[in-house]
Order: structure tokens, then sequence, then C-alpha cells
């Protein structure tokens, strides 16, 4: 293996140790940050990033509320408890985490957390700012995506970088922050309709692959000496006791080999996506009391 390993897990706690010091300022003069986390139904994986979100709130010393509710709950008793944390003063940070039960719009769902506190980045006036390059959050997997190339020096500016995936959550965002001015990248997004993706994959400079398909990105497309991040998060049927093991869009084993950078899966941007939330929780409650602006 050639690649040096980005390894998320020690950026990440670097970023939460920022977070916990942070934190005990605020709680000093009498603030605990605090974010209402709501789960609706029992699909496995969300209730293990909802375990690891309260892991580490309690790490950091901020409040983590965390609602789970049935996954029969309907739209309408969703949007009553999401209004009632928006009028909670207590409350600095509310997330829903996704995907919701298919009877349950997101997008309506998304749109009725109060914009301040909407530490996700998902609601579209926080995504109407991103867009603009106004001051206000950024959404925690792409700005843990560009954490860690700034923390491994890779260099964007005039790089060329690849985004697969259109997602709002993660390649639409990322192509944004990488395209702005002060990463400087020149950003190709390929999509589902994409022809020829290796034509594209092979001229990145860094590939980022979001799209949720093991074995999606082999060793074949990638360009010597690339940065490639990968950013999916898939449950493969093994035997054993989980039943499961994780993996992400790239065959890891054989981009390795390539790549002068990358990111493994689990431990790669999975802990940067909760290290952002930590900090944009923290965010919203310093801005709440007047503190700073933005992430
Ligand atoms: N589901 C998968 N990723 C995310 C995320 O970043 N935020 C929320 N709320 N749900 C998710």
């Amino acid at each position: 293996m050639s690649a040096i390993i980005l390894d998320g897990k020690v950026t990440g706690k670097k970023l939460r140790e920022n977070a916990k010091e942070r934190t005990t300022l605020l709680r000093k003069q009498g603030h605990t940050p605090c974010l209402a986390v709501i789960l609706v139904g029992d699909n496995p994986a969300s209730h293990s990033y909802v375990k690891a979100k309260e892991k580490a709130l309690a790490e950091a010393g901020m409040e983590g509320r965390s609602l789970r509710l049935g996954g029969e709950t309907s739209e309408a008793e969703l949007l009553g408890v999401i209004k009632s944390l928006n009028a909670d003063d207590s409350v600095h940070g509310i997330l829903v985490q996704l995907p919701l039960p298919r009877h349950i719009r997101e997008a309506v769902v998304i749109n009725a957390v109060d914009p301040r506190k909407d530490v996700d980045c998902f609601h579209r006036v926080n995504v109407g700012k991103l867009l603009l390059e106004e001051p206000g959050f950024l959404p925690c997997t792409p700005h843990g995506v560009i954490q860690l190339l700034r923390e491994h020096k890779i260099p964007t500016k005039g790089a060329h970088a690849v985004v697969i995936g259109r997602s709002n959550i993660v390649g639409k965002p990322l192509a944004m922050l990488l395209a702005r001015k002060e990463f400087n990248a020149t950003v190709t997004m390929c999509h589902t309709g994409t022809k020829n993706l290796a034509f594209h994959t092979r001229q990145a400079d860094i590939l980022i692959a979001a799209v949720g398909q093991p074995g999606l990105i082999t060793g074949d497309m990638v360009k010597r000496g690339a940065a490639v991040i990968d950013v999916g998060v898939n449950r493969v049927s093994v035997a054993g006791e989980t039943g499961y093991r994780l993996t992400g869009d790239v065959v890891f084993e054989e981009a390795a080999q390539i790549a002068g950078w990358i990111t493994p899966v689990p431990g790669g941007v999975g802990p940067m996506t909760i290290a952002m939330l930590m900090l944009n929780s923290l965010s919203a409650a310093e801005i709440r009391y007047g503190g700073k602006c933005g992430t």
C-alpha cells in the first residue's frame, strides 16, 4: 500500500477537543450547549448514528436530548415536536435523523426547523447562505471532508475535484464548497446520468465518492497520487455476530495502491461528520449568547 491514510478518528478527536474547551468556557457563563436529536422509526443504521452522536455530545460536555419516536408517528406529530423544540430556549440545535419513514415528507420537516437551530444546514435558508457564501452553518459531512483535506495539506487550488453523487446532504454542498475561491478547485459532478464514469474519475486529483454503492470505485479508476475520499457507508452481509460489515464506495485495497491519500471506512469521513456536528451545535449556542458567528 502506498497511500497515506486519512484518519478521521485522529483529526475528528482534535476538533472535538476544541469543541470541549469552548463548551467549558460557555458552561462557566452558565450555558450548556444542547442538541436535540429526533429519530423516527427503527432504521438500525440510524440508531447506531444517533448513539454515536449522544456519546460525542457527552464527551464534549454538551447536553444531548434524544427523542426516539415510533415508526407510526405522523408528520403532524413530528412537526409538533419540532415546533416545541424551536420554542425551547434551552435547545440550541435540532437534528432530525434521516431517512424518515416514507409517509413523512422530508422537505416539510427539514424546513420546519428554525434555521438558527439547523445544525445540519439542510434548511433552504441555510443552503441559500452556503451557496451565496454568507456566514452561517456548513453541512457536517462536506465540512468534515474539507477539514480532512486541510489537516493533511492536500492541495485544492487548481486541483480537479470529481464529486460522484448529487445528494443534498453531501454531493451538492461539497461541490459548492470546493469551488469557492478559498479552495479554488475545478469541480466535476458525476451522477447516475454520467456516461463513462471512469473517464472522469481518472482525471481527479481529488476523488470523492458519495453514492452508497459498494465497490463502485475500483483501483483502475483512480489517478496515481490522487486523494480518494470515500463518503459511502454501506452495510454488506457477512457471516458472524452482527451479520454485516461496513464498507465504502471504494475498493480500498485496490485504490490504496494507486492513491496518494485515502480515507478508510469506517474511521475516515464518519468521525469527521460527528466532530463537525459538535462544532455546529456549539456555534449555535455561542451565537445564541452573543458569541462568534459561523463555523
Ligand atoms: N442521515 C445520514 N446522514 C445524515 C446527516 O448528516 N444528518 C442527518 N440529520 N441525517 C443523516
